[in-house]
């Protein structure tokens, strides 16, 4: 048994507006108890427009829900027309930002550079980043999961120091099981987290690596959370669109009832 924190995570991505958001942030604590939320994080991340009604909404009904962010640009500010700084996100107790996530490297082009200096610019403001990486079908056929997971850790963590190892949160997606709602197999789903983490020994040590949160994201469910939680080396999820329903994403958080 590691001691490591459980972290479950809702990306909202392009849903919701701010209204709809309050709603589903009050269901969602209307449907959990105190006993879920004990011993494991909950992070939920909606799109920017939202973060400062539901940074409210958490403070004043006193929830232990802490806010993610889905992206951050890399510089602190500047003539970036349409971005959004870390600095700014760090302003309304966001705790959590996503750097990499597949459709952000497939749909607008960021290469693991544009990652890395992203996740440094996050932990430069205090908050953690929840570093997604992930191979697709075709690289998964080819037998280059490990590889391209492999290469995507070393690029993206390039220079960033980890002094607390919960500080930062690697999300393993496979990019065919996002949104398909095909899982990967628990074997394999296994095997990547185990090679996360392998990987992380490498980049820094065995302690920090056994420290190091990792997530498995791509079509979770309420039916499959509990199996996936269990492998030895997948300490959360990150969950796309069953975060959208109230009901599925209490079950999903409180899948150890
Ligand atoms: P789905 O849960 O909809 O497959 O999305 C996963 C994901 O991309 C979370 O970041």
């Amino acid at each position: 048994m590691s001691d490591r924190t459980p972290i479950i995570a809702g990306n909202w991505k392009m849903h919701r507006d701010h209204l709809e958001a309050i709603q589903l942030v009050q269901k969602l604590a209307y449907h959990l108890d105190g006993a879920d939320y004990e011993g494991q994080e909950v992070v939920v991340c909606p799109p920017f427009i939202s973060l400062r009604s539901l940074q409210t909404l958490i403070q004043s009904d006193k929830l232990a829900i802490a806010l993610g962010a889905q992206n951050c640009h890399a510089e602190d500010e500047g003539a970036f027309t349409g971005e959004i700084a870390a600095p700014m996100l760090a302003r309304l107790d966001v705790r959590y930002v996503i750097a990499g996530h597949s459709e952000r490297r497939a749909l607008f082009g960021e290469t693991d550079e544009v990652v890395n200096a992203k996740v440094k610019a996050i932990q430069s403001h205090g908050m953690r980043p929840i570093l997604c990486v992930g191979e697709t079908l075709e690289e998964r056929e080819a037998g280059r999961a490990v590889e391209v997971v492999t290469e995507q850790l070393r690029g993206s963590l390039a220079g960033v120091r980890v002094a607390d190892p919960e500080s930062l949160v690697v999300a393993y997606e496979p990019v065919w099981a996002i949104g398909t709602g095909r899982t990967a197999l628990p074997e394999d789903a296994q095997e990547l987290c185990g090679a996360v983490r392998t990987e992380l020994a490498s980049i820094y040590d065995a302690d920090t690596a056994a420290g190091i949160r990792v997530q498995y994201g791509g079509s979770v469910k309420p039916g499959n959370v509990r199996e996936l939680m269990a492998l030895p080396d997948v300490d959360g999820a990150l969950v796309g669109g069953a975060s959208l329903s109230s009901e599925d994403f209490a079950l999903i958080v409180a899948h150890r009832r």
